[in-house]
């Protein structure tokens, strides 16, 4: 890690994982805990950035020095990043966005109703706000860097993930069988779009989140 290299710099991260609520007492949700956010938001302050950290059900103490905006859902989400981003250097999203979406909100706690069968949940897809903000950049230069949890041809289905999301940066990390999701520790290789790899071995989160800074901030010049 370099010192002072992100002085002078504003960067967004997105952390934790949304959740879609079905009505007033249920969501659909995901295992992230927002450590790997948190990593990236403690590190880039410790660089000297200004930094916007977007929290999604996130249950840890705010990150000093950093300006926390809490969410819940991804369109919640895509609103907060899309106000923050605005001058932003680099964005990282570490959040785990949920792709889909209950297409409908019950007002009261669905209830079950005796002899009948539960009624099929009918999803709708959320926006794809790493890819959004990837194709509408607020200025030219604009760092996006995301994230690509994979469970199986890792390395391949991040290659294709990051041309199909049009970022500067992927940093694919294996996910399942207690990987990475609630840990402390994690591994992953960061791609480039210009085909560079680097590859993080197994550690803390802040090692990896440090790896990241240190890409953005050679591509920062
Ligand atoms: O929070 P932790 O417990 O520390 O765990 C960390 C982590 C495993 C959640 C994190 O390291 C990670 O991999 N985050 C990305 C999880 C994810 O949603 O991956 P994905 O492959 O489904 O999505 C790819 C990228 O697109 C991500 O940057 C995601 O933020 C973004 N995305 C996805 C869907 C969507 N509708 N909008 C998005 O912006």
């Amino acid at each position: 890690a370099g010192g002072q290299d992100l002085a002078g710099r504003h960067v967004v991260v997105s952390a934790g994982g949304t959740r879609e609520p079905l009505d007033p007492v249920r969501f659909l949700g995901n295992r992230s805990s927002g450590k790997q956010g948190w990593a990236l938001a403690a590190t880039a302050a410790a660089r000297g950035a200004r930094v916007t950290l977007l929290a999604a059900n996130v249950e840890l103490p705010d990150p000093a020095g950093v300006d926390v905006v809490r969410v819940s859902t991804a369109l919640e989400l895509r609103e907060a990043a899309r106000k923050a981003v605005a001058d932003a250097d680099a964005v990282v999203m570490a959040a785990a966005v949920a792709d889909f979406r209950p297409a409908e909100y019950a007002t009261g706690k669905i209830k079950k109703v005796d002899g009948a069968e539960p009624a099929p949940v009918v999803l709708v897809r959320n926006p794809d706000i790493l890819a959004e903000l990837s194709a509408e950049r607020a200025f030219a230069g604009q760092l996006v860097v995301g994230f690509a949890a994979e469970t199986d041809d890792v390395l391949a289905n991040g290659r294709a993930k990051l041309a199909r999301k049009g970022c500067d940066l992927l940093v694919v990390n294996e996910v399942g069988d207690g990987k990475a999701f609630g840990r402390d520790t994690n591994a992953a290789t960061i791609m480039a779009a210009d085909g560079g790899e680097t590859v993080v071995a197994h550690g803390p989160k802040d090692v990896l989140a440090d790896a990241v800074w240190d890409e953005v901030a050679a591509r920062l010049g």
